[in-house]
């Protein structure tokens, strides 16, 4: 049993999130998502649209993620590597060379991000007005494909 794990706030669960939740599960048998708790979020500066509980509710309904838990604090990840015995610690290459310590305890692998779409980039979609949103939807759309 090959155990991955990562880390992230996952709001507006979009098709970047799934993405690397298929690459990460592809690389073994079993994929453990740690969902920031909103306590955690504001301790970074950030709030987060859906709450802690609706975020891991929606990331346990993706066919690739075989297990969530809380991540609450930022020096929880050795003791979660140890606990799940994991394998594989795997996070999008926004954070490049940030948790590399931890290939003391497994691999550290940092896959490509999906260029176009983060859920602050939604946010601040939706907060323009209808016509200019349009415009900006089609340039997230997979494949440019047309936006109805
Ligand atoms: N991620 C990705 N591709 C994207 C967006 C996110 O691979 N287009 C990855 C990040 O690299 C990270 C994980 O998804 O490993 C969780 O990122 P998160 O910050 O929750 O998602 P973002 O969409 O980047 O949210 P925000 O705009 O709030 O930073």
């Amino acid at each position: 049993m090959k155990t991955i794990i990562t880390y992230g706030t996952f709001d507006l669960f979009h098709y970047g999130h799934v993405r690397l939740f298929k690459r990460l599960k592809a690389l073994g048998d079993k994929l453990i998502v740690a969902v920031s708790t909103d306590e955690f979020n504001a301790k970074k500066g950030k709030a987060a649209f859906f709450s802690y509980l609706q975020r891991s509710e929606i990331v346990e309904a993706c066919q690739y993620v075989d297990m969530v838990i809380p991540e609450t604090r930022w020096d929880q990840k050795a003791k979660d590597i140890c606990r799940y015995d994991v394998s594989v610690f795997g996070m999008g290459d926004d954070w490049r060379g940030e948790f590399d310590e931890l290939g003391l305890l497994c691999e550290v692998v940092y896959l490509d991000r999906t260029g176009e779409i983060s859920s602050s980039e939604i946010k601040n979609s939706l907060a323009k007005k209808p016509a200019d949103r349009a415009n900006t939807n089609n340039a997230c759309t997979p494949n440019n494909k047309t936006n109805k």
